[in-house]
């Protein structure tokens, strides 16, 4: 029979796999973040994986490229149009409107997979894992200061180098009218040359022209006007405190940030290392306040980010196994349920050990050669001998000399505690 194979662009993540780790990795930037998020005392928020697809298209908007081609939409059984989350942020402000609690103040965070129909590549995946934080019911401000203290904190603590927090602001509604005013008569002449979704663009959010990968327009859009130049003093002051509060990541004002969600209003941020590639951005976010009134819901002060899970476990530089590793090697012939006995003890006198039980019950030297192969700095050995003798033997496994001693259970006890 075939095998069956996973979808395109969605890897399965098994800590056991030898390859570069990437599981390993994967799974203990997750811990390190959640142990972030919890110094800073934000809650955690889940919400479901499918949600309707009106959702999404209220939200992440309908030019977004998220919308326009790469939504996993489907209809359910009661033919209604339904949508794996290509983003949490919708999600939890669905969540906030659902349950009338826009006038409270919160801060959220969230972990889990994605799905987006891209183009899979290195870094770019269809289903991919965020974190997320969404704080709810902050005006502009200190709460754009301490996301972007949450940035730098994960950049130093998960040992990331090469990094460039970039920041950017879009202004307000008058600073969108005019700067929208300024674009359209500036592409007066380029009109004819833009296909379909860049004229929709240039009517409904001129702003996103910036994100075009179109070649010929990039060119033009290099003269075109900038929004900076528009933006009130209060959003260029922002700007400047942010970029002179921080000094262990560098931060740079990029007047072309645009985000790839049509939600955004104000503050802006990506963060990017060229350690990536390509795909070089491993967070994003912004300001959003008006997402909670698009969604039928009151108007919500709104900030958030979120962190892709992939792309950031691959710079950082962490120690992925601080515990001490130990095997318990069972040998062919002896009395399983009596040794095993013997583990189930140690394990709960030191849980800072990672105490593995060799299952397998062979020979010496295969269980010694699994023993070295998950990295096991010692070997608690129980063969026949030894359990009749209410003995075992401790074998060293750091050092060259591998020197062992027989040793009484109690003896056993003394050294595992202080391992
Ligand atoms: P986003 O920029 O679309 O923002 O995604 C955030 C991060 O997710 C990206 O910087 C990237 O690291 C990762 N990512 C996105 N697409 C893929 C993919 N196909 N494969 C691998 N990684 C990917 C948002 O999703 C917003 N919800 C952020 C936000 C929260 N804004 C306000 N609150």
């Amino acid at each position: 029979m075939d095998k069956i194979r996973s979808l395109t662009g969605m890897p399965d993540y098994s800590e056991k796999s030898e390859k570069d780790n990437v599981a390993a990795k994967l799974f203990h930037v997750e811990n390190s973040l959640k142990e972030i998020f919890k110094t800073f005392n934000i809650n955690e928020i889940r919400t479901p994986a499918l949600e309707r697809t009106s959702l999404f298209q209220r939200s992440v908007g309908d030019f977004s490229d998220i919308v326009n081609k790469e939504l996993y939409s489907f209809n359910d059984k009661n033919d209604r149009s339904i949508t794996l989350r290509p983003e949490g942020t919708a999600g939890v402000i669905r969540h906030i409107v659902e349950n009338n609690l826009e006038s409270y103040s919160n801060k959220f965070w969230y972990m889990g997979p994605m799905w987006r129909y891209e183009r899979p590549q290195k870094g770019r995946y269809r289903q991919f894992n965020q974190a997320g934080i969404e704080y709810l019911g902050y005006e502009e401000g200190l709460a754009e200061l301490e996301l972007i203290s949450i940035v730098c904190l994960i950049i130093e603590k998960l040992n990331i180098k090469n990094s460039v927090i970039k920041i950017n602001h879009l202004g307000n509604e008058s600073t969108k009218a005019e700067f929208a005013e300024a674009i359209k008569n500036y592409f007066e002449p380029y009109k004819s040359s833009l296909d379909e979704i860049d004229i929709d663009r240039l009517e409904s959010n001129p702003l996103r022209l910036f994100d075009t990968k179109n070649k010929d327009l990039q060119k033009v859009l290099r003269n075109a006007p900038v929004l900076t130049d528009f933006l009130p003093k209060n959003s260029i002051d922002l700007l400047n405190h942010i970029k002179a509060s921080f000094q262990s990541v560098e931060i740079e004002i990029d007047p072309t940030l645009v985000r790839g969600l049509d939600y955004y209003n104000g503050f802006v941020f990506e963060a990017i290392s060229n350690d990536l590639g390509a795909q070089s951005s491993f967070l994003g976010g912004g300001r959003y306040d008006n997402l909670s009134s698009q969604l039928g819901g009151k108007i919500m002060n709104s900030i958030g980010m979120a962190i892709g899970l992939e792309r950031i476990s691959e710079i950082s530089n962490i120690e992925t196994d601080e515990k001490n590793r130990a095997s318990f090697i069972i040998l062919a012939g002896v009395d399983h349920t009596k040794a095993y006995k013997m583990a189930h003890e140690l394990r709960s006198l030191n849980e800072n050990v990672i105490l593995e039980t060799h299952l397998n019950c062979s020979s010496l030297k295969a269980e010694l050669r699994r023993a070295n192969k998950c990295k096991s700095q010692m070997a608690f050995i129980i063969g026949e001998e030894e359990l009749k003798n209410n003995k075992i033997l401790i074998k060293d496994l750091k050092n060259e000399s591998n020197e062992q001693k027989n040793v009484s259970y109690d003896e056993l006890i003394k050294i595992y505690k202080n391992l």
